[in-house]
């Protein structure tokens, strides 16, 4: 039976949540990024696709081979930060519909039609990526997702030679909630939603 989730699981998911810039000097564990992978996986995606893929960057040797791709302040914030996940899409996720979607074969869609393989690894990725961010909220980490990068770059130094391409990329701790920007305000339903 699903009922609505505790008024304080509601703010440190959404209402009280905040974008993080600044981290408290406590590292992520593995078993808390293995945590997080078990929690986004759940979320959905078309034709269960699961298109994406991530790479937790958390060695310095690692983080150092990011800070060429990236855009102004996002260095520091990669540098200080205790991971940057990087959101990442299989090009040829259709591969694995056989064993995600075994109802029927679901390939012949994307391999007959190059775009529409595009537009789905891309929006599932994307809406795994936001699974990841609420699935980190919900563990007690901070996280900042960033675009303000050159993928290119990205896919040439983590990915070359393989069928992955960056989305975006997500650093992720326990934030400093002394340092947060000022909270931005947001549109009103009325100018963002109709009811029809
Ligand atoms: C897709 C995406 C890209 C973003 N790119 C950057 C970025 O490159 N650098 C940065 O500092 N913040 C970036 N942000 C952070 C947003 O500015 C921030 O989440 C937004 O202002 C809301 O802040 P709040 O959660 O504290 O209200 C990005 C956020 C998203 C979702």
């Amino acid at each position: 039976m699903t009922k609505t989730i505790a008024k304080e699981s509601i703010q440190q998911l959404f209402t009280e949540a905040r974008t993080h810039h600044f981290w408290q000097n406590k590292p992520i564990s593995e078993q808390t990024l293995r945590e997080l992978y078990e929690l986004m996986k759940w979320g959905p995606t078309s034709v269960n696709s699961a298109p994406a893929r991530i790479v937790f960057v958390r060695s310095e040797s690692e983080k150092a081979r990011l800070y060429p791709a990236l855009m102004g302040s996002n260095i520091e914030q990669v540098k200080s930060a205790p991971v940057t996940a990087i959101i990442a899409y299989n090009e040829k996720f259709y591969e694995d519909l056989p064993r995600l979607f075994p109802s029927y074969d679901a390939r012949p869609f994307f391999t007959n039609d190059p775009k529409f393989s595009y537009d789905t690894a891309f929006r599932n990725s994307s809406l795994q990526g936001a699974y990841l961010i609420f699935a980190a909220r919900a563990l007690g980490l901070g996280v900042c997702p960033m675009s303000g990068f050159d993928n290119a770059e990205v896919d040439r130094v983590f990915f070359s030679g393989t069928a992955l391409k960056s989305n975006f990329i997500c650093t992720l701790g326990y934030g400093d909630s002394s340092k947060l920007y000022p909270r931005g305000p947001r549109l009103a339903f009325e100018e963002v939603c109709t009811i029809v």
